[in-house]
């Protein structure tokens, strides 16, 4: 399974955060956003990433993850000039994904909790897996309407009288029909390839599954100046009160088994002294104290 991290956009929503940087590298508590996806990702096993991004902001991505193999994953970029819909990571990358499935997340949605994602990745036997995540307000977001089985039986894009209350979180996964099915479609009244119009082809093709997350689950926003610092505090607690770090791909990869502790203990060796540091000192004591994987 490869994956694709979406991390263009305008951001207009942070401005003028987004005046400094892109959205998806901006601080939410104590790192940089487009670490929790990537982690969310090694944790359930991908190896071959292809991050793509705006041409302003691409160099900066490249500056901050490298090829990725420090992580011992491999990350390639490729450029969107403009925002033309999520469903466009299709085109961009198609020579990345080739015969392969794809898992296509988000750079700006932050998860935490639970093992839904390596479970439903695991399981994936063709076709399209999406997921669903019980919200308040689910009229601002791809709605998907499911039977007891995983069976999607509609989809609705940020519908008046939503069908059910179930949200799309921003992480999908598709076999290799997706290409196809991307260069079928036509971009929408707004001008953008709708990742929707992909899901509903899977639908109409009797192919879409829907993964319903757990409850303990938590999928958190950071488009907006208060959602963003909202997801900071929300993750500042949760990593206070635990003692363990959301969204470090280094514990992510060290327990995947990506990297050896040796190779994990050299990483520290490059990093400045400082809480992160402090922290994966303390993963590589209690790895080596386990004998083992924490
Ligand atoms: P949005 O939040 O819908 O768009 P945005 O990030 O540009 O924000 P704003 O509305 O405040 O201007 O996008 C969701 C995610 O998908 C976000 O991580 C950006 C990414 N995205 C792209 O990379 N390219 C695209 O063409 C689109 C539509 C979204």
């Amino acid at each position: 399974m490869k994956a694709i991290l979406l991390a263009g956009g305008n951001g207009s929503r942070l401005y003028p955060l987004n005046q400094i940087s892109s959205k998806q590298l901006q601080a939410v508590f104590d790192k940089p956003m487009i670490y929790y996806p990537i982690t969310v990702l090694i944790a359930a096993g991908v190896r071959e990433f292809c991050l793509i991004s705006t041409p302003h902001d691409l160099p900066r991505f490249r500056q901050l993850l490298s090829d990725g193999g420090r992580w011992g994953i491999s990350i390639e970029y490729r450029e969107q000039p403009h925002p033309e819909g999520i469903a466009q990571a299709f085109l961009i990358a198609a020579d990345f994904v080739v015969g392969d499935n794809v898992v296509l997340m988000l750079g700006d949605n932050i998860f935490s909790g639970g093992d839904d994602f390596p479970r439903a990745m695991a399981e994936f036997h063709g076709g399209a897996t999406i997921f669903a995540y019980h919200v308040k307000d689910p009229e601002r977001y791809g709605v998907v309407e499911f039977d007891r089985d995983g069976k999607a039986l509609s989809i609705e894009e940020k519908p008046a009288k939503p069908k059910s209350g179930y949200a799309i979180p921003g992480i999908y996964i598709y076999d290799n029909q997706v290409l196809e099915i991307a260069r079928s479609i036509k971009p929408s009244s707004r001008g953008e390839l709708e990742i929707t119009d992909v899901n509903r082809e899977y639908l109409r093709a009797d192919q879409l599954r829907v993964h319903r997350l757990s409850r303990g689950f938590a999928w958190l926003d950071a488009g907006t100046s208060t959602a963003l610092q909202e997801a900071s505090a929300y993750i500042e607690a949760i990593e206070r009160r635990q003692g363990v770090k959301i969204g470090c791909p280094e514990e992510a990869a060290l327990v995947r088994g990506f990297l050896t502790l040796k190779q994990f203990e050299a990483l520290l060796e490059g990093m400045p002294n400082c809480e992160y540091r402090d922290y994966l000192v303390s993963v590589a004591a209690e790895t080596r104290r386990l004998g083992g994987f924490k």
